[in-house]
């Protein structure tokens, strides 16, 4: 691929239309490609203001013929934290949602504007769109609020609540400074190994619904 277009990035294919060949990378993993992002696309909520397309940008882009070079089981969009034109592109683009959940005091608060937003979307663009789960983030067994955050979201989300949580763990944290997934810098770390579990339970469970 030649030096310029790899400068391409998720900016280029929501603003400025690149072709997805432009913006596709390899990485290290054979099965693993990424689109990478810049500071722009910060910029790209306020650009694509008067787009009369704005929240259907993404899922253009997924879905133009070239997406068929491809054979992906899963595509994982990262969104910002906040709720704005960049999260609300990626929920019409996508089949479910996947929710990070941190084991922290205000997060089942956010959740609840969260699943607005959702049934908002589901009745302007994207009726099928699923929770495919919440995942408890940054968990601490010593700790009594992760417990207790742990508990309300079991309570009120029941089954949504993946039985994996994700321990709070330095080598998840040390990992993006080596330019690498927890999985690869240390594969025996509690860190990788909830993460792997968490792979397998939500592949087992869209199977289960599959066969259903
Ligand atoms: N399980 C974990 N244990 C320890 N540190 C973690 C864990 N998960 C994430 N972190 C650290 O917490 C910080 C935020 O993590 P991350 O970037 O995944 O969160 P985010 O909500 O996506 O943030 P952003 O809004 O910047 O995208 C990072 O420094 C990361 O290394
Ligand atoms: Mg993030």
């Amino acid at each position: 691929m030649p030096a310029e277009s790899r400068q391409q990035t998720t900016y280029d294919l929501l603003v400025e239309s690149a072709e997805l060949s432009a913006v596709i990378r390899k990485t290290e993993l054979d099965d693993l490609c990424i689109i990478p992002a810049t500071v722009d696309l910060s910029s790209a909520d306020i650009e694509l203001i008067s787009n009369e397309k704005r929240s259907y940008l993404l899922h253009d882009a997924l879905r133009q013929p070239a997406m068929d070079e491809y054979d992906w089981d899963y595509i994982l969009i990262d969104c910002p934290p906040s709720l704005n034109l960049l999260t609300v592109n990626a929920m019409v683009a996508a089949h479910s949602v996947l929710i990070p959940l941190q084991s922290e005091f205000f997060a089942l608060e956010g959740l609840s504007q969260l699943m607005l937003t959702l049934r908002e979307v589901r009745q302007a663009a994207n009726p099928k769109l699923r929770i495919e789960g919440v995942v408890l983030t940054m968990y601490d067994r010593r700790n009594n609020l992760s417990q207790q955050v742990e508990q309300d979201a079991r309570e009120n989300l029941g089954d949504l609540v993946f039985r994996t949580k994700i321990p709070r763990n330095v080598r998840v944290s040390e990992a993006p400074s080596f330019a690498m997934p927890v999985l690869t810098y240390d594969s025996g770390s509690l860190g990788a190994k909830a993460y792997r579990q968490l792979a397998v339970e939500l592949i087992s469970k869209n199977q289960e619904m599959a066969a259903e």
